[in-house]
């Protein structure tokens, strides 16, 4: 394997897709290294279903990415959805020994506001810097450098299920990879597709995959909540697959191919196969519309009814950006403008340097923000790990300090 700079590597282990990005961290920034996918078949709602066929499916798809890119993997990231990903806040309060705030301050606090106990079965993934109160002064979000004699923090702390991360954590293992650090499904297309203005303004990501659909709201520049429901393309797939009497896997392709959620011209009609290989049949495109539309609507609006219940249904000046595989379906902004009267766009993964060109669709989003934060986090990783003491982050200090003194 060749070695020029240290590498990050991120997977996504999808529904529908097992797919791993590799990254070479250069001096101009990330650059795509190698890229692999295979089909996911045992992972359902970010939850490992068959830990062989998962296996099997990381296997291949590391292959794929390191034939490409002929590197090692120096540090890696995991993305984890489902709904058993949760998020709750707490705050820390320090005193300012020098009364001017130094990192090691900002460390304590963060440290401080972590410090919550959690269930057994629970366990600590991420925790995000909401806002420092520096002597009552809120709003702050670098306070080093600052005068003061108290130091606050709002963190939100981002917890998982101890036995899923565990299934997922000896997947990778039997693949004989390592992860470092897990981050957020719904955090990382986030990071891919918006921006810090909207963040500011207000915005709700919603990454639409094949089983489930995961939301995060940002309002003030801050995460303000996450969210994974269960429902996603399959379910288009499954409806298709009823309603015009094909196989799963014949539903699938006249979604990808004639799939739309606005009626079509009246007269359009398309050819499908029938099941067990009955002969192929001509039906009216207008039939695929009105078997999609109203589960598209149903998706939508369950995204709706969480944005209520926490009441920032109306309170979203950048709106609803949509994400993911399932986002590619025409006609979906549309639907989305009616069902929630706010600004909608989709959301593309920003561009990284090398060969980014094939994951530069809205289904990578998480793959490619997964790869940003994990490599922008570092210094809260850094802190979580004197807080949790887990061997894997650890492990990515020590990573990290070792690329510093290669590079300098
Ligand atoms: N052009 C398209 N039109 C309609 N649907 C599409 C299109 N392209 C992809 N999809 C759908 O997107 C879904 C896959 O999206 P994605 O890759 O984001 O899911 P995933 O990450 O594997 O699943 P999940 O996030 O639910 O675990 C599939 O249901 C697929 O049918
Ligand atoms: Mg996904």
């Amino acid at each position: 394997m060749r070695k020029a700079f240290p590498t990050i590597a991120a997977c996504d282990f999808g529904s529908s897709k097992v797919a791993i990005l590799i990254c070479e961290i250069t001096p101009s920034g990330l650059e795509v290294a190698g890229f692999g996918q295979a089909r996911s078949r045992g992972v359902r709602k970010g939850v490992v279903v068959n830990l062989d066929s998962t296996v099997e499916a990381l296997q291949e798809a590391i292959h794929e990415a390191q034939s490409l890119s002929q590197v090692d993997i120096d540090f890696l990231v995991c993305g984890v959805t489902g709904t058993h990903i949760q998020c709750l806040q707490s705050n820390g309060m320090i005193p300012v020994r020098e009364r001017e705030i130094r990192q090691l301050d900002v460390q304590k606090v963060l440290e401080t506001a972590s410090t919550v106990s959690l269930p057994l079965d629970r366990e600590v993934i991420q925790v995000i810097p909401q806002e420092y109160i520096v002597d009552g002064q809120d709003g702050i979000h670098q306070p080093v450098g600052m005068y003061g004699r108290r130091l606050e923090a709002r963190v939100q702390i981002v917890t998982g299920a101890v036995t899923t991360l565990q299934n997922i954590r000896r997947c990778l293992q039997k693949a004989d990879l390592d992860s470092d650090a897990f981050i957020s499904h719904p955090l990382a297309s986030a990071r891919a597709v918006v921006g810090p203005q909207e963040r500011e303004a207000g915005v709700c990501v919603v990454d639409i995959g094949a089983a489930s659909t995961d939301m995060v709201v940002f309002q003030d520049g801050v995460l303000s909540w996450l969210q994974s429901i269960s429902i996603g393309g399959m379910h288009l797939t499954n409806d298709l697959a009823v309603g015009l009497k094909t196989s799963l896997n014949d539903a699938e392709e006249i979604k990808h191919r004639y799939g739309c959620v606005l009626q079509p011209d009246p007269y359009e009609k398309v050819e499908i196969v029938g099941l067990a290989g009955a002969e192929t049949r001509q039906i009216d495109r207008r039939l695929i519309t009105t078997i999609l539309q109203p589960r598209v609507e149903e998706i939508l609006q369950l995204v709706r009814n969480e944005l209520a219940k926490r009441g920032v249904d109306e309170s979203l000046p950048s709106g609803i950006v949509l994400t993911g595989g399932s986002s590619l379906l025409k006609g979906l902004l549309d639907v989305s403008h009616s069902v929630f009267s706010l600004p909608c766009r989709l959301g593309r993964p920003e561009r990284l340097g090398g060969l980014s060109e094939m994951i530069s669709t809205p289904v990578y989003s998480s793959l490619v923000g997964l790869i940003q934060l994990g490599f922008e986090q570092s210094e809260d990783l850094k802190y979580m790990a004197s807080v949790y003491q887990k061997k894997g982050v650890k492990k990515f200090q020590a990573q990290v300090f070792r690329w510093m003194k290669d590079f300098f």
